[in-house]
């Protein structure tokens, strides 16, 4: 059966067996069996009759083969944004508009012209090229705000393309904004504009067909000299863009890795661990991580490469000492721990205790913050720890304080940011690191607020950069919940307040402890004393919770 070649990007056409690109390693053939007219029984058997070494075997199958690994590579590269829906520009309308990888093959020696550039309509060589940039990156309306990153320099490598097989071709591209940003891109695009290509600063709204001629009519404005051009071309190309591959959700719920607003992978830290996944032991290369070209994605492999042979070869691999312990007697095998744990490090069977695999565990708390029966707790950030904490901070004038629990990367070091930047703001905040907001139970929210705090604060990391994965999610949960309770205990919720605040955002950091004291000035001593009486934690439900100190008595509240 004959197909559209893949390859070609439809452009020729494929049997059966075929090759399926002219570099393929091993350069070996490959039947496919949706198109093979049969083999129950053998249809045709033309193939198995051509191979004289006795290759073809109709009763192989695919197969899932197990191995046991000690480091993962992710390295599962992109789709093309398929332009079909911008009908503005006519893609599937107009057979000389094509993309820009119907414009590769179309240029290449191994492409279904040789190499001949023609436009499809009429097999002839066109003259008049247009290039509009953009199509599906950094627009929000179809879903893609990033910018795709290697689009401008593909379009520039084409121009001079063009201009050295064809100088008689008048090539002009449509533009929003130029990134030729590496080394010698910008010398580039200076070639492409000396070489003759016109660049426009502009995108077309929309391209029309002239019917007689089939030439293609492109309206721009020109937003450098504020004036409405006309372009008739021979051939349009439409820059596309690049997005995520369709298999990253099932690669992503294997590997338990996370994703940014964008759908690519998220790396463990942008700038101290850019090619480490999360999750430890998996590392990340190219596209899937997010748009680059094929300098820095040969740069990342080799990086993930030697990431994952330093793991494989350390013989003993050092873990962090804060990770989750379960108490076996008090677990009451109910499984939530495993659910919300974002790394899959907990172990559990419906009916049986919960255990721990240290190795996996990265220790965010969120597994112990969500145990409602103490049963489940992290290594140096005990509940014990942190209500001892709490308990110190509020011992002394709790009307006078506003009681922030900041994760350790992010929140608070946003604080030490607004620290060394001497950015001022009110000395009533009192600060508690835990690892991660995730690792703030509703138990020690109320626990503040029977000690007296007229104001609590919950903070973590921005989500998409939460170090946990998306423990901040459980975060977002668990404040929501304990606004409905503060709110069914009469309890004013605004005096629980969630923020994001980043390692960055020292100014955000003393912003939002301006705003907590101003807040702080509206909480009047009755308000403090009816949350204390509301809340009043019942004996002997969780463990870790003991009994509200007793609170110095306080001056009124200040307004
Ligand atoms: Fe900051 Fe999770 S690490 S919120």
């Amino acid at each position: 059966m004959v197909r559209p070649d893949e390859f070609q990007m439809g452009l020729s056409s494929r049997k059966a067996i075929y090759i399926q690109f002219p570099q393929a390693v091993p350069c070996s053939y490959i039947l496919n069996m949706d198109d093979c007219l049969g083999n129950n029984p053998i249809a045709c058997g033309k193939c198995a009759d051509a191979c004289d070494k006795r290759a073809i075997n109709y009763d192989d199958r695919d197969q899932i083969i197990t191995r046991e690994v000690g480091a993962v590579v992710v390295a599962i590269g992109l789709d093309v944004y398929d332009p079909t829906e911008l009908d503005e520009y006519g893609y599937t309308r107009f057979e000389n508009v094509i993309s820009s990888m119907e414009f590769e093959r179309l240029i290449c020696a191994g492409g279904p012209t040789g190499g001949h550039f023609v436009r499809p309509s009429d097999q002839e060589r066109p003259t008049r090229i247009g290039f509009i940039q953009c199509v599906g990156s950094r627009n929000p309306k179809v879903g893609r705000p990033y910018c795709s990153n290697i689009c401008c320099m593909n379009t520039i490598k084409d121009t001079l393309l063009l201009a050295d097989h064809y100088p008689d071709v008048a090539n002009v591209v449509f533009y929003q904004d130029i990134r030729a940003v590496g080394k010698s891109f910008e010398d580039m695009f200076q070639r492409s504009k000396e070489a003759g290509t016109r660049y426009v600063r502009g995108l077309p709204g929309e391209i029309e067909e002239d019917p007689e001629t089939r030439n293609l009519v492109v309206t721009v404005e020109n937003t450098t000299s504020g004036k409405l051009e006309r372009h008739e071309l021979e051939m349009v190309v439409l820059s596309v863009g690049v997005q995520p591959a369709k298999d990253m959700s099932r690669i992503a719920s294997m590997l338990t890795l996370s994703r940014t607003s964008d759908g690519f992978f998220m790396e463990s830290h942008p700038k101290l661990k850019p090619v480490d996944a999360p999750t430890r032991g998996v590392f990340l290369a190219g596209f899937c991580e997010s748009p680059k070209d094929i300098k820095d994605s040969v740069c990342q492999a080799g990086a993930a490469a030697s990431r994952a042979g330093a793991l494989l070869n350390a013989g003993q691999i050092t873990i962090e000492a804060i990770t989750s312990r379960v108490d076996e007697v008090a677990c009451t095998r109910c499984g939530v721990c495993a659910k919300v744990c974002p790394y899959g490090a907990i172990v559990w069977k419906k009916g049986e205790v919960a255990s721990v695999v240290e190795a996996a565990c990265a220790g965010c708390g969120s597994c112990s913050a969500s145990c409602q029966f103490g049963a489940i707790t992290m290594r140096h950030f005990t509940d014990e720890q942190i209500l001892a904490q709490v308990h110190a901070v509020l011992a002394e004038d709790p009307q006078d304080k506003v009681f922030a629990f900041a994760c350790n990367w992010c929140s608070y070091a946003g604080g030490d940011m607004a620290g060394i930047s001497r950015m001022t703001y009110p000395a009533s905040n009192r600060v508690v690191r835990t690892m991660c907001s995730a690792r703030v139970s509703e138990e020690m929210v109320l626990e503040a607020f029977r000690c007296g705090a007229p104001v609590v604060l919950v903070s973590g990391c921005h989500f998409a950069d939460c170090h946990y994965i998306n423990a901040n999610r459980q975060t977002v949960q668990r404040v929501h919940k304990l606004w409905d309770k503060l709110e069914k205990a009469g309890v004013r919720p605004e005096r629980l307040q969630l923020e994001w605040i980043s390692a960055a955002e020292g100014q955000k950091f003393a912003k939002v402890m301006r705003q907590l004291e101003e807040l702080r000035g509206t909480v009047t001593r009755d308000e403090i004393e009816h949350a204390r009486e509301a809340l009043k934690a019942k004996p002997g439900k969780r463990p870790g919770v003991r009994a509200a100190e007793p609170v110095v008595e306080a001056p009124a509240a200040q307004t």
